[in-house]
């Protein structure tokens, strides 16, 4: 599998290359991860610069901020210099496309909210207008303290920001708790998302379901059946949801992706096609809409051997004792309630076209994603994607290379339910 980091080919364009990236970092111990991701950016071939407040500088180095964003890290001492023609606060604004706000203090989001510029980075943030994600990171009982939920409350209303609240987990005072800053993956994923699709929640107040992932059906304790599939297409579509406002649930097979890309969702994790059956039919219930991107294993034994078999008892077991899993989708389809939309996705190698109009025919629901697996920028564990989405009415509307979070925001774009009346960009 080609990971998250890797370089992408030419025909898929990464579309955070070239873009102009302010990471603000705050004074919170997550700030000690922020090094790393401004490497995964600069490689990335973003034009990065950073600048800290007091408490930040402490914690990380801005050595290390300006060697790997190969630019100068700015300070509050910076601010005010008789050498610079403007003021240094509105050149940083300006320049910046997106901003990374991470992690963000209690103190920053306190000063950002009540409009207080006393700092370099406090008065940059109030001076942008790019899109800022934000991604808070304090101790547990800090986060739940009343005013700071109140200033969160207000911030989740400011226009051009994607604020991702706290993940739980072991934090660096010893609480168990929320206040852990959205991993890394996260805040690539979420910047990247603001680039491709900017910070508008046009699914907001909608329930959306998505499948993803393979299924695995046991032959003996030691052997499965499955495929490829790594899962990718299907979380990356989830989480575009869910930054476009829509509350989703994931039903996945054993996936091939980093976890911090699951921050946020919640999630159902099965094994086999059965378990994935029961959970989709379990949320199906009212949802707006279902996405079935899971790979499902197309066949399983009706008894699985109790005991390891041998590698040659295991040759005698391909002729007889298989049953074909049923189709989920056709069962979604069949069960659901007026006004649902489905959306299919149909892998194919060769030339899947004609094969994808009957297969969006037969299975009955109203999109069909139809995309090779055969391409080298495309399919199992690629970054990118590419297809057609067959739809309601004959539409066929080709999707051209791109990374898998773009065909996500195209497919949302497609599938958004019509009662929906805010359109995006
Ligand atoms: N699908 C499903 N249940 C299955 C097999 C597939 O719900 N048992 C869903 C997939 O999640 C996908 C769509 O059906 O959304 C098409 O999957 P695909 O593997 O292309 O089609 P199959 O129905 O398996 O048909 P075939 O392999 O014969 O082309």
């Amino acid at each position: 599998m080609r990971t998250e980091g890797a370089p992408r080919p030419t025909a898929c364009p990464d579309p955070l290359v070239g873009r102009r990236i302010l990471v603000a970092i705050t004074g919170s111990i997550a700030a000690v991860k922020m090094p790393l991701l401004v490497s995964a950016l600069a490689k990335r071939g973003a034009e990065v610069r950073c600048v800290v407040t007091p408490s930040a500088a402490a914690l990380v180095s801005p050595v290390a901020l300006a060697s790997l964003s190969r630019h100068q890290c700015y300070l509050d001492a910076d601010q005010w210099s008789p050498q610079a023609p403007r003021p240094l606060h509105v050149e940083l604004a300006e320049w910046a496309e997106l901003v990374l706000l991470a992690p963000l203090s209690a103190t920053s989001l306190g000063r950002w909210v009540h409009g207080l510029a006393d700092t370099l980075l406090a008065s940059t943030l109030l001076a942008t207008e790019a899109p800022v994600v934000a991604a808070a990171a304090m101790n547990t009982s800090m986060w739940q303290a009343p005013p700071v939920q109140r200033n969160w409350q207000v911030l989740s209303t400011f226009e051009r920001v994607l604020a991702l609240g706290p993940a739980q987990g072991l934090l660096a005072c010893d609480r168990q708790g929320d206040g852990r800053m959205a991993e890394p993956e996260q805040l690539l994923m979420a910047l990247e998302s603001v680039a491709l699709w900017g910070w508008q929640r046009d699914w907001q107040g909608l329930d959306l379901v998505v499948s993803a992932g393979p299924t695995r059906e046991a032959l003996d304790p030691a052997r499965f059946l499955s495929n490829g599939s790594t899962g990718l297409m299907g979380v990356l579509l989830a989480q575009a949801a869910r930054l476009r406002g829509a509350s989703v649930h994931l039903v996945h097979g054993p996936l091939q992706v980093h976890p911090g890309l699951l921050e946020g969702l919640i999630c159902t994790p099965v094994q086999t096609a059965a378990q994935m059956q029961a959970a989709l039919m379990a949320a199906q219930g009212q949802v707006d809409a279902i996405a079935m991107a899971a790979a499902v294993a197309d066949h399983r034994r009706v008894e699985p051997m109790a005991h390891k078999l041998s590698k040659l008892a295991l040759g005698d077991l391909w002729a007889e004792g298989w049953e074909q899993v049923p189709d989920l989708l056709a069962g979604l389809v069949a069960s659901r309630p007026p006004g649902q939309t489905i959306l299919g996705f149909a892998a194919y190698s060769g030339d899947g076209l004609a094969a994808a109009r009957e297969k969006l025919r037969h299975k009955g629901c109203d999109w069909l994603f139809a995309n090779p697996i055969d391409q080298p920028d495309a399919g199992f564990g690629s970054p990118g994607n590419q297809g057609w989405l067959l739809g309601p009415g004959g539409q066929e509307i080709e999707m051209q290379p791109a990374s898998k979070l773009a065909i996500a925001h195209q497919l949302l774009t497609a599938l958004r339910p019509p009662q929906l009346s805010q359109p995006g960009p």
